[in-house]
C-alpha cells in the first residue's frame, strides 16, 4: 500500500510539477519585463528617445542632472574628456591610431574630414564602397553615428548608434584630434572655445579605459585570473556524509508522510541542504533516462531540439537533472547544488491535491496535499536561459547574423572579441559556477561556450538583469539600462577570487 501510495504521490507531485513549471514560466515570461527590453532591435530602432545604453557617454552632464541630459542645449560647450570616454562604444571594433591597423572595422586615425572608405586593404560592405565620393565631415559623421543602419543603408557596422547628440558631438571633436592634422572643435565650427573641456585638463577623472596606458592596461589583466570557487572544505563534506548516512538509517523506519514533508524542503533547511542529504531519498533523480523512442516510434536519436546543435552539447539525451549536474559540459562550468534551484517553500502554502479526474478538484475526507514546486524561474532558468542581451551591448540582430564579424577567422570566440579586456573582465565569481573553467573553454574556441548561457538556449524573450560587477578601468558612468542593477553578485553566491599570485 505505502508502494502506491508513493507512486501516486510522485505521479501527482510531477504532474503538479510539470503544471506548475509551466504556469511559472508563462506567468514569469509574461510579468518579468526588464525596462523596455522586450523590443526587437529593429523597433527599438525608430524610437525617438535617446537610448540607455549611449548615456554611458554622457560624462559630466548625466551625472549632475539625468532627465536634463537627455536635451542638450545646442550651444553647450563641447567636452572632448567625456568624447574620449563615450569611444568607449567603438573600441571594441575599431582602433583610432597612426599605426595603420584595422580591427573589425577600419582604422579611424584622421577620419574627420576623411573620404568615406577610403582604408586601403579594408573589406568595407558594398554600401560603404557606394558612399566613396563623400567625405566624413561632421555632418555625415553626425548623421551616421545616430543610426549607422538608415544613414548608409546596408553597411555592415553592427552597432545601434548613439542617439545624444551632445555625446556624438564631443565624440566627433576627440575623434578630430586623433589626426596627423588634428582639427579643434571650433575649427569645425561645434562650441566656442571657452566651454572646451581637453583631456590634458582631466586625466585622472576619465575612469574609463583610455585612463590606462597600454602598459598599465596589460599589466591590470595580466594580474587578473578568472578562478573556480574554492573546492568544499573537507570537513563540511565529512558532516554532510554524516547527515546523509543518518537520514539513510532513519529511512528503515520512516512513515512516507514524514519524508515527504521533510524538513529539509522547507526552509531554513532547504537553504543549506547538501545534495547528498538529498540524494539520500531522491537518487533516482540522477539516474532516469528519457524514452529511448517516443510513444509514436520515434527515436530520440531523432528528435534533436534546436539547442541540441550547439557545438558544447554531447551525448545522448539525458534528463533535465542530468544536463544540469552530470553532463560533461555541466560539470565543467557549473556547480549547481539541489537547493540552487529547489530553495523550498513554505509549509503553509502547500496547496490541496489536484487530481485530474476528481470532481471539482475537491480534497477526499483526508486531505491529500501536494508539495508545491519550489523552483523559482525567474530567480534560476532566467540566469542561463535568457534572450542574448544585443541591445545592453550596442549591437544590432541575432547573433548568428552578426558573429561573423567578430570571428574573422576559425579558432575566434566573437564574444571574447569584446569581452576578452574591454568589458566585464570580472564575472562569474560565484559558488554555482567554474568561472576559471568557463573563461579555458572560452578561450580555446567557439562562442557557442558562452552563447550558450546568455542567448542560445533562451526560452525567454527578456535577457536576464545581471549584477553589473566592475571591471579593470571601467568607467564610473553608469548606462541606463544599468541603472539601478545590483553592482555585485548576490553575497549568498559571490566568491572574491584569489590570485595564488598575490
Ligand atoms: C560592432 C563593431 C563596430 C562598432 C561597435 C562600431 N563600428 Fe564603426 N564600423 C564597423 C565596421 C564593420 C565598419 C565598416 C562598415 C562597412 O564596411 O559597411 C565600420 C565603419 C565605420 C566608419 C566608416 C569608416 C570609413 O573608413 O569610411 C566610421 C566613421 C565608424 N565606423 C565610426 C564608428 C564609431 C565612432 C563608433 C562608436 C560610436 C563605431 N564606429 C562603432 C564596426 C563597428
Ligand atoms: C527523507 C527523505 C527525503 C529527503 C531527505 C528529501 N526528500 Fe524530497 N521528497 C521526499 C518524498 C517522499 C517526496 C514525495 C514525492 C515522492 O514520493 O517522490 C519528496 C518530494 C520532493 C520533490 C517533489 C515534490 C514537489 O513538487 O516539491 C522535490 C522537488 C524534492 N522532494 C526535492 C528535495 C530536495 C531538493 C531535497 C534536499 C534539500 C529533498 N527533497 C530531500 C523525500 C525526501
Ligand atoms: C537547475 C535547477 C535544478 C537543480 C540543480 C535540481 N533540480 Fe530538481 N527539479 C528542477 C525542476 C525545474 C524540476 C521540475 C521539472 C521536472 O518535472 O523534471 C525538478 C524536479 C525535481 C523532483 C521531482 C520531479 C522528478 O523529476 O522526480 C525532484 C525529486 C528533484 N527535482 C530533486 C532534485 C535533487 C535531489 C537535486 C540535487 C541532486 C535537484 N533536484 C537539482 C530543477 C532543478
Ligand atoms: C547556471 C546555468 C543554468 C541554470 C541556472 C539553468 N540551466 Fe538549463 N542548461 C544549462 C546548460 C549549461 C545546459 C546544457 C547542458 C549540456 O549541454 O549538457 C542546459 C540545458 C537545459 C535544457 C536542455 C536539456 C537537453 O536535454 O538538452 C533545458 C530544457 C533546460 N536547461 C532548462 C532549464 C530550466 C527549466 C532551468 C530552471 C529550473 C534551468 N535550465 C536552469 C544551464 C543552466
Ligand atoms: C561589440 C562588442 C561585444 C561583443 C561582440 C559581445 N559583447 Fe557582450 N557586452 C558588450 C558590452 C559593451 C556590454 C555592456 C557592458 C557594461 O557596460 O556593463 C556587454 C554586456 C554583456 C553581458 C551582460 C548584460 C547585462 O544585461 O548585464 C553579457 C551576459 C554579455 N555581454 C555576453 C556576451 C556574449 C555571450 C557574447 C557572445 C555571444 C557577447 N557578449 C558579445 C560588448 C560585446
Ligand atoms: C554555464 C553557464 C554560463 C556560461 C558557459 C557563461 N556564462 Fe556568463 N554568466 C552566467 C551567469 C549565471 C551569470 C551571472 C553570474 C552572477 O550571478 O553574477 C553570468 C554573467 C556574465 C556577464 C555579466 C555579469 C557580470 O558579472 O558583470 C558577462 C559579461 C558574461 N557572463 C559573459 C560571458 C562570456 C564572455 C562567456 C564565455 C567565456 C560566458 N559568459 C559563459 C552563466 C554563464
Amino acid at each position: 500500500m505505502k508502494r502506491v501510495e508513493a507512486f501516486f504521490g510522485y505521479v501527482i507531485a510531477l504532474a503538479f510539477v510539470a503544471t506548475a513549471i509551466v504556469a511559472a514560466v508563462v506567468v514569469a515570461t509574461l510579468f518579468i519585463k526588464g525596462p523596455a527590453r522586450q523590443l526587437p532591435p529593429e523597433t527599438i530602432a525608430v524610437v525617438s528617445e535617446p537610448q540607455p545604453e549611449q548615456e554611458v557617454a554622457e560624462a559630466h552632464a548625466a551625472s549632475e542632472d539625468r532627465a536634463g541630459a537627455r536635451e542638450p542645449v545646442d550651444d553647450a560647450g563641447i567636452d572632448v574628456a567625456a568624447g574620449e570616454r563615450a569611444w568607449g562604444q567603438c573600441r571594441a571594433c575599431h582602433a583610432i591610431a597612426p599605426d595603420g591597423r584595422s580591427g573589425i572595422g577600419p582604422n579611424l586615425w584622421g577620419i574627420v574630414g576623411a573620404q568615406v572608405a577610403a582604408i586601403e586593404g579594408f573589406n568595407y560592405s558594398d554600401a560603404l564602397r557606394a558612399a566613396d565620393g563623400q567625405v566624413w565631415d561632421v555632418a555625415l559623421l553626425d548623421a551616421f553615428l545616430t543610426r549607422p543602419a538608415e544613414a548608409i543603408p546596408g553597411n555592415r557596422m553592427t552597432y545601434n548608434g548613439m542617439r545624444d547628440a551632445a555625446a556624438r558631438r564631443n565624440l566627433i571633436a576627440w575623434m578630430a584630434q586623433r589626426s596627423d592634422t588634428p582639427q579643434s572643435p571650433e575649427d569645425l565650427g561645434l562650441a566656442a572655445a571657452a566651454n572646451i573641456v581637453t583631456t590634458e585638463d582631466t586625466p585622472s577623472e576619465t575612469a574609463g579605459v583610455d585612463a590606462f596606458s597600454e602598459e598599465e592596461y596589460e599589466a591590470l589583466l595580466e594580474a587578473f585570473r578568472w578562478m573556480n570557487p574554492p573546492a568544499r572544505p573537507a570537513a563540511e563534506a565529512v558532516e554532510a556524509r554524516a547527515r546523509a548516512d543518518a537520514i539513510t538509517a532513519a529511512l528503515a523506519t520512516m512513515d512516507y508522510e514524514a519524508a515527504r514533508f521533510h524538513p529539509l524542503h522547507y526552509p531554513a533547511e532547504s537553504l543549506t541542504a547538501s545534495n547528498e542529504e538529498c540524494l539520500a531519498c531522491h537518487a533516482e533523480i540522477l539516474s532516469h533516462r528519457p524514452r529511448a523512442a517516443s510513444l509514436a516510434g520515434v527515436p530520440d536519436t531523432a528528435s534533436i531540439a534546436w539547442y541540441q546543435t550547439l557545438d558544447t552539447y554531447a551525448g545522448a539525451q539525458e534528463s533535465f537533472h542530468h544536463r544540469h549536474m552530470l553532463s560533461d559540459f555541466a560539470q565543467a562550468t557549473m556547480n549547481l547544488q539541489c537547493r540552487f534551484c529547489h530553495q523550498g517553500t513554505d509549509p503553509r502554502e502547500e496547496s490541496p491535491d489536484m487530481i485530474v479526474g476528481r470532481e471539482n478538484h475537491t480534497a477526499p475526507e483526508v486531505p491529500e496535499f501536494t508539495l508545491r514546486k519550489v523552483v523559482n524561474p525567474s530567480t534560476t532558468c532566467l540566469m542561463c536561459h535568457g534572450a542574448f542581451p544585443a541591445e545592453e551591448m550596442g549591437l544590432v540582430g541575432s547573433w548568428h547574423e552578426i558573429r561573423e564579424d567578430f570571428e574573422w577567422e576559425p579558432g575566434i570566440n566573437g564574444c571574447l572579441t569584446c569581452h576578452e579586456d574591454a568589458f566585464r573582465t570580472n564575472r562569474h565569481h560565484v559558488t554555482f559556477l567554474n568561472a576559471g573553467n568557463i573563461e579555458a573553454l572560452g578561450r580555446a574556441g567557439s562562442s557557442d561556450s558562452c552563447y550558450g548561457c546568455h542567448g542560445g538556449r533562451a526560452w525567454y524573450m527578456i535577457p536576464y538583469p545581471y549584477a553589473r560587477n566592475p571591471w579593470p578601468g571601467m568607467d564610473d558612468e553608469v548606462p541606463d539600462w544599468a541603472i539601478g542593477r545590483p553592482t555585485a553578485s548576490d553575497p549568498d553566491y559571490a566568491f572574491t577570487p584569489v590570485n595564488p599570485a598575490d
